[in-house]
């Protein structure tokens, strides 16, 4: 058995894995120059695989950021409800503890481990939630405000043959009503991402588009009831499908630096973000997203849209 920890591959790339399952880093490539499409290939292969790829020391500005993400996919609007953070750059969603998300101005992270963050699917309430997110660090605290992502084709792999059978059929309501009657958000920037309601059904099982695997594709924090069942037995299977997906197996935690980039695949992912940054310190992101394609379930049908702007 091959005991080696990373996979250099014949473009010069160090591709190391960071759990069993999730996550791995890659090394040997310069963000701040054009990229060849064989390199591009290789990242694509790489995140299909791991689900979430991390990159460090790439200290590119907004135009790279965005030249980046466009050598996998169309970029979106930085989101669907929040104000745009940059006039010039509307496709980039700013996330800084100190000056807002979005353009709200308003210190998310001031409630501290109070806010129930809670894992979730980027944009998941869109008929078409985006492929991929790409975050890059740009202030970090010295400890704390790490972010972790769960694998969710692993996920949905580690299920016994007999709840996964259950599952397959069955599709959820997801929503942007977040659950924050519990003052878990500030007030400003719940309010303004709930200012238009936006509902969409999807498969609680979706079918990869690229690799075929199969996908838990609900989460505690958009889904809200799985149709097919009542609310109490709804409630029940998504307890144990959200409880399953938050496994430490699944998962993987990444400690941020200066210059570090996550870029994972939102088609089958959840992360969460952070509370415990430490009192009166600053950590400020930006994050680029991909648009997706409308979720099929393993018999070909497509997520609809109950309600949007
Ligand atoms: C996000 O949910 O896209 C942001 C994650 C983070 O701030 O760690």
């Amino acid at each position: 058995m091959d005991q080696n920890s990373s996979t250099a591959t014949a473009l010069g790339m160090d591709i190391r894995p960071m759990t069993g399952y999730t996550g791995a880093e890659i090394f040997g490539v310069d963000l701040t120059a054009p990229l060849e499409p064989a390199v591009v290939a290789e990242i694509r292969a790489a995140l299909l695989q791991w689900k979430v790829v991390f990159f460090r020391d790439q200290f590119i500005d907004r135009d790279q950021h965005l030249a980046f993400a466009r050598l996998f996919g169309e970029t979106m609007p930085g989101h669907p409800t929040l104000p745009p953070s940059f006039p010039d750059y509307p496709e980039i969603l700013l996330l800084d503890n100190k000056q807002g998300t979005g353009n709200i101005k308003e210190e998310k992270s001031a409630g501290g481990p109070r806010i129930e963050s809670r894992w979730h699917t980027d944009v998941k309430f869109v008929q078409a939630p985006p492929m991929a997110s790409i975050l890059r660090a740009i202030v970090v605290p010295p400890y704390g405000g790490d972010t972790q992502w769960a694998n969710l084709a692993m996920a949905y792999k580690f299920l016994s043959p007999e709840v996964q059978q259950f599952i397959d059929g069955l599709h959820a309501v997801n929503h942007n009503a977040l659950p924050i009657d519990r003052g878990e958000l500030p007030g400003a920037l719940a309010k303004a991402f709930m200012s238009k309601p936006m509902r969409a059904v999807h498969p609680v099982v979706r079918v990869h588009p690229e690799t075929g695997e199969k996908v838990i594709f609900v989460e505690p924090n958009f889904t809200s009831h799985i149709v097919e069942l009542s609310r109490r037995e709804s409630n029940h299977i998504l307890a144990m499908l959200c409880e399953h997906i938050q496994r430490q197996e699944f998962t993987v935690r990444f400690r941020w630096e200066p210059g570090s980039i996550a870029f994972w695949d939102n088609r089958a992912t959840a992360h969460i973000v952070p509370t415990d940054i430490p009192p009166g310190m600053h950590r400020c992101h930006e994050r680029v997203t991909l648009a997706g394609d409308i979720p099929v379930d393993s018999a070909g049908n497509e997520s609809y849209v109950l309600e949007s702007d």
